[in-house]
């Protein structure tokens, strides 16, 4: 068994939680929001008091965490947003794509070696940000009030000032050391040479001004014209091969949602090119055809039964890339009997080998067709949105005369052969960098809906999000479990490669932990860095926030039930 870290040892010996008690989850009516910082989860209620709607709030939320929450909020990155509005179920795919220059030697050398940091520091690992488009697009759809409206608070938050949190300081020092290896970024965000003390005020004149040119002018006012152009310069002075060209050629996608249900559910949540939804969708399918509901909540068989189901859904994810491309599809690795066929491989009582575990065998498509916000208004419309510039801080690089970070998303390509990225995934030729191709994604913004109640879920942690995300899902639908406390409980995750179950600090009691390993599983212990926000509106109207307290995140509702214990306006 491994448990990761001497600090976490001490505080286990010493009988410590690890996790605070869950506090209710914030609760009142009128909608909801759930994002990953303060400044922006009043920026989205903000938007629902003046009377917008679900997707209103949660675009001026993402743009909020664009200039408050730097190191994964952008303008530089990209994500994928699941609407439910009304009737209507749909996604936006505004994922980047790989520049125009990009093919598949671009990570490696003369020999064929992957280059050291190529694909994850610096200006070669940025793939064109859909961010811009993409929440443009989304406002055009559905939105309510006005675009410049929907920008200002983030405008707001970049001219006049925010105080830095406790969380962005922190995640400051952690990537101080690489932050300082780029002039531009350092001059921002290590003023003086290290990070602004908390609560000082950080303000982005720059990002202001680039945020006043989005509101005007749209996309355009940074896919082109100047903006794009600062872009361009920095990214070849940087050696990378991002261009103001292919930030003008940059096109969001409409996609249908990847459809299941489970539990008695309905889930509508992300297709390729994120594997996402079809590894949630494969998970819950597959752990209703073992019977997981009725196995005892704590203990070694519903860790082993995630285990082995989560083993063959990362195994498929081998399998997926691009769909403009190549790979497998949500329609093959969701068919009943596909998920028939996994649920009959898993043995109760041992670990399989991921080496003996196969990708699914078809025939995959040849070429051709083709921070996490969680928001409800009062009217029910949902909106579960992931926004990434991949690593913290994505590139490090940042665009001085934009104000704005570039992301590193080049590097959930399989970049070479055999080579794990950043979140450990070993990835298949499907994944290949390709020009115009959009990086496989891991990203499950997902809605969920039963006959009265409906949930928005999703979070950050590259691919411990799908894992993550089903276990939140699973608390909620099958356990019952108020909404706080379905995001705080200690979890588990395993994708494949390596072969090991890792877990919570706090997730498997010493007979659990015992079980498991005599059935097989490798242990691995250490605080999974994963992320989730949820919200929830029941039949009654009454609408909820529930913000991860790992972040910590914030939850707000749009006017807070006074009664309700823990809910004194919102912050938690
Ligand atoms: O798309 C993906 O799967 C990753 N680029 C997501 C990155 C992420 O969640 C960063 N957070 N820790």
């Amino acid at each position: 068994m491994t448990r990761a870290g001497g600090a976490l040892l001490a505080l286990l010996a010493a009988g410590a939680p690890l996790h605070a008690a869950s506090a209710p989850a914030v609760r009142g009516a009128g909608g909801a929001v759930a994002a990953a910082e303060a400044s922006a989860t009043r920026a989205g209620v903000a938007l629902l008091r003046a009377g917008g709607n679900a997707v209103d709030a949660a675009v001026a939320t993402a743009l909020a965490l664009a200039v408050s929450h730097p190191e994964a909020g952008n303008l530089g990155g990209g994500g994928f947003a699941v609407v439910r509005f009304g009737d209507e179920i749909v996604t936006l795919d505004f994922r980047e794509t790989a520049p125009a220059a990009a093919h598949a030697g671009t990570y490696l050398d003369a020999d064929g070696d992957p280059i050291a940091e190529a694909s994850t520091l610096g200006a070669l690992a940025a793939g064109v940000p859909g961010t811009p488009s993409g929440l443009y697009a989304l406002h055009q759809r559905f939105g309510s009030r006005p675009w410049a409206e929907v920008v200002d608070p983030a405008y707001h938050l970049a001219a006049g000032g925010f105080p830095v949190s406790r969380r962005l300081h922190d995640a400051l020092v952690e990537e101080q050391e690489v932050l300082a290896r780029f002039p531009t970024t350092a001059a921002v965000w290590l003023p003086g040479g290290a990070p602004p003390p908390i609560g000082s005020i950080v303000r982005l004149p720059e990002l202001a001004a680039t945020l006043a040119r989005y509101a005007g002018l749209g996309p355009a006012g940074i896919t082109s014209g100047p903006v794009a152009s600062a872009v361009e310069r920095t990214v070849a002075a940087g050696g990378g091969i991002l261009t103001a060209a292919d930030m003008a050629a940059y096109e969001p996608v409409w996609r249908p949602a990847v459809r299941f249900s489970a539990f008695g559910w309905e889930l509508a949540s992300m297709d390729l090119p994120s594997s996402g939804g079809i590894i949630l969708g494969q998970t819950l399918g597959v752990l209703e055809r073992l019977g997981w509901k009725d196995r005892p909540r704590f203990g070694a068989d519903r860790a082993h039964l995630l285990a082995e189901t989560w083993r063959r859904a990362f195994a498929d994810r081998y399998l997926l890339g691009d769909p403009a491309t190549t790979g497998a599809r949500a329609a093959d690795l969701l068919a009943a009997a596909w998920l028939d066929e996994r649920a009959g491989e898993i043995d109760r009582a041992h670990a399989s080998s991921s080496e003996a575990v196969a990708p699914w065998p078809g025939e995959a498509d040849e070429a051709d067709d083709t921070t996490h916000v969680s928001v409800v208004d009062g009217a029910g419309n949902v909106v579960a949105m992931t926004t990434t510039l991949n690593g913290s801080f994505g590139c490090g690089l940042l665009v001085p005369e934009a104000g704005f970070l570039l992301n590193n998303q080049m590097d959930d390509f399989a970049t070479a052969p055999g080579r794990p990225n950043l979140y450990g995934l070993v990835q298949g030729a499907a994944n290949a960098v390709g020009a115009g191709k959009r990086m496989l994604s891991s990203m499950t913004p997902t809605i969920a809906w039963n006959g009265s109640d409906v949930v928005a879920v999703g979070g950050r942690g590259g691919s411990r999000i799908p894992t993550a995300t089903a276990q939140v899902l699973l608390n909620l639908i099958v356990d019952g479990d108020p909404l706080q406390s379905a995001v705080d409980r200690p979890r588990l995750h395993h994708q494949w490669r390596p072969d090991r179950l890792e877990a919570d600090p706090d997730a498997l009691g010493p007979e659990t932990a015992a079980e498991l390993e005599r059935r097989g599983h490798a242990l691995y212990f250490w605080p999974l860095p994963v992320k989730v926000h949820a919200v929830r509106r029941l039949a009654d109207g009454t609408t909820e926030a529930a913000a991860d307290p790992r972040g910590p995140g914030v939850g707000d509702v749009a006017t807070p039930d006074v009664a309700a214990p823990g809910a004194p306006g919102g912050s938690k």
